[in-house]
């Protein structure tokens, strides 16, 4: 089959990482006889350069018009200092809203070969670790009415039972798939768009008698996703508590360069992104982890082109490779600063070499 793929590369790491996914998209395609074909499109950074603004009309219909849209991450010092409406970030927003994409998943995974790369003692993460978080994306404070000056300023907190049921729906569709258990988070002994929250997460989940569903206040699910991050399967929670909780999940894994998202929307094609950002310190320099962006690649697969086998043979692939102990610096049990490199099985090197080895792999 043939399918099209948007491909926004961005800035930083961007370029580099979407070329290790793509070279991996290419081996899936040789592999099982697809035709994936490509099309480039301008964000953030590189499209301020380019066209004066962070998201050009043209990449909104090329993102249209594909089966799914394959980004690397967007941002820099370099433009910092835009105006709020055009910083790269505004582009990634505008995207979302663009393309409907409500639903973000954030799957965060500890890879057995990798507990020594968290931050938390092995006696905390042994016992698994395996979380989806699902963060709701176009609504919330991001999306809220603000406004200010220089003497106050405010964002708005709202959502509408609209909004809250259909990524309830989704979250409780995701555990069927999984765990059948969500934690749903929010600040309900404080907010008012809190306390609708709950109220109708709890009734979407009489719609799944097999899912067991709890509530817990965003500062206790913080702690315990330090404590023990075993106990969860999937959270889902609003926009901005979803965005500081899933750097947090991340954390715990030990290897942010590790962790891929898929954001989706009601009919539409989604969009799949590393979580991280573009690390400009590290652009350039053939140092950063494709990983993340190749598993984003595997999700595109898996969720918009309905590509099981395929989405599986890369997962294998990624395995297999951190099985074999080769490693980016990143993820490197040898601290590379102080050149103590020698950490017997492992193999440290650059994202190509990575990339070209889960290609191989395939
Ligand atoms: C994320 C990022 C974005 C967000 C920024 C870049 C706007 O942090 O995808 O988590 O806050 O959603
Ligand atoms: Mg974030």
């Amino acid at each position: 089959m043939k399918y099209t793929i948007a491909v926004i590369r961005g800035d930083g790491i961007g370029p580099e990482i979407v070329d290790g996914a793509c070279r991996v998209l290419d081996a899936v395609a040789k592999k099982f006889g697809h035709t994936f074909e490509y099309r480039d499109a301008l964000m953030g950074g590189a499209a301020l350069d380019a066209a004066g603004v962070p998201l050009p009309q043209e990449t909104v219909d090329i993102c249209r018009a594909a089966d799914g849209v394959l980004l690397g991450a967007v941002g820099g010092p370099k433009w910092d200092t835009a105006a709020p409406e055009l910083r790269p970030e505004a582009g990634l927003l505008a995207l979302r809203k663009a393309l409907g994409l409500y639903a973000n998943l954030r799957p965060a995974v500890v890879y057995d070969c990798l507990v020594k790369a968290s931050p938390l003692k092995c006696k905390i993460l042994r016992r698994g670790v395996d979380i989806m978080v699902v963060r709701e994306l176009t609504g919330g404070i991001y999306f809220g009415e603000r406004g200010g000056d220089d003497t106050r300023a405010y964002d708005t907190e709202a959502y509408s039972r609209g909004e809250i049921e259909r990524i309830a729906r989704k979250a409780f569709d995701v555990a069927m798939l999984r765990g059948r258990r969500v934690v749903s988070v929010d600040k309900a002994n404080v907010l008012a768009s809190s306390k609708l929250w709950r109220k109708v997460v709890r009734e979407v989940a009489a719609d799944y008698p097999d899912v067991t569903l709890t509530h817990m206040y965003v500062d206790n699910a913080a702690m315990q996703l330090a404590l023990d991050p075993a106990q969860f399967d999937v959270i889902v929670t609003a926009n901005m508590f979803g965005d500081i909780l899933s750097d947090l999940a991340g954390a715990v894994t030990g290897s942010i360069g590790m962790l891929a998202s898929a954001s989706l929307s009601e009919s539409g094609p989604g969009l799949y992104e590393p979580i991280h950002g573009s690390a400009p310190d590290l652009a350039g320099r053939d140092a950063a982890n494709p990983c993340a962006a190749i598993l984003s690649a595997a999700m595109l697969l898996r969720l918009s082109l309905g590509l099981t086998k395929e989405a599986d043979a890369v997962e294998a692939a990624v395995r297999r490779v951190l099985e074999q102990g080769v490693r980016t610096a990143d993820i490197a049990t040898a601290d590379t600063a102080t050149a103590d490199s020698a950490v017997e099985g492992e193999t440290v090197v650059g994202c190509r070499e990575m990339a070209r080895r889960i290609a191989e792999e395939i």
